[in-house]
């Protein structure tokens, strides 16, 4: 079998901005793993809030000067990403019970497309079970204060293209 890097994971997502939450799961990620590669999917077909370039820029600065924490992004399937980098763990995480049918659909898939990939999981921290990317734009568009639910930069890059 061809030789893998071994205690880094990759965390893959839109990351359409980055949250509290992803930030409480790289952390706590950080105990397990030696490095964790944020890996932000750019997909051409999907219209997101936020550019890739953006969202790397936010993250990087939400997290701050870490050599265990490399900010990237990813073109097509995220197994052959996974490939590239040499890194067979994906981590996710997961919030309520309705993450779970999309995030078993994607876990499958990944394993049929490279079965030397697998995927864990991580429970969401508890404060942050009803925080996702998408709410959290559509509360803001909507006027509502969403500060201490993503990390500073976010809170004003929201507040600036809004
Ligand atoms: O934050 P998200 O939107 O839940 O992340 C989903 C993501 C980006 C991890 C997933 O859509 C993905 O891996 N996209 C890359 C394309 C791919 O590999 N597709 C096949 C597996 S479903």
């Amino acid at each position: 079998m061809e030789e893998k890097q071994s205690g880094i994971c990759i965390y893959p997502g839109s990351f359409d901005p980055i949250t509290n939450g992803h930030m409480n799961l790289i952390e706590r990620a950080l105990h397990i793993f030696d490095k964790i590669i944020v890996a932000v999917a750019n997909n051409p077909d999907k219209k997101t809030f936020f550019s890739v370039e953006e969202k790397k820029e936010m993250i990087q600065t939400a997290l701050g000067d870490n050599p265990r924490v490399e900010v990237d992004s990813f073109n097509g399937l995220l197994v052959d990403y996974a490939k590239r980098k040499r890194v067979h763990v994906i981590l996710r995480g997961l919030r309520a019970m309705s993450d779970f049918e999309y995030e078993f659909q994607m876990t499958f898939m990944n394993r049929k497309l490279d079965r030397n990939i697998d995927t864990i999981f991580m429970m969401t921290g508890l404060r942050w079970f009803y925080v996702n990317s998408k709410m959290i734009k559509s509360a803001a568009r909507s006027g509502a204060d969403v500060k201490g639910l993503v990390p500073e930069i976010v809170y004003k890059k929201l507040s600036e293209k809004l």
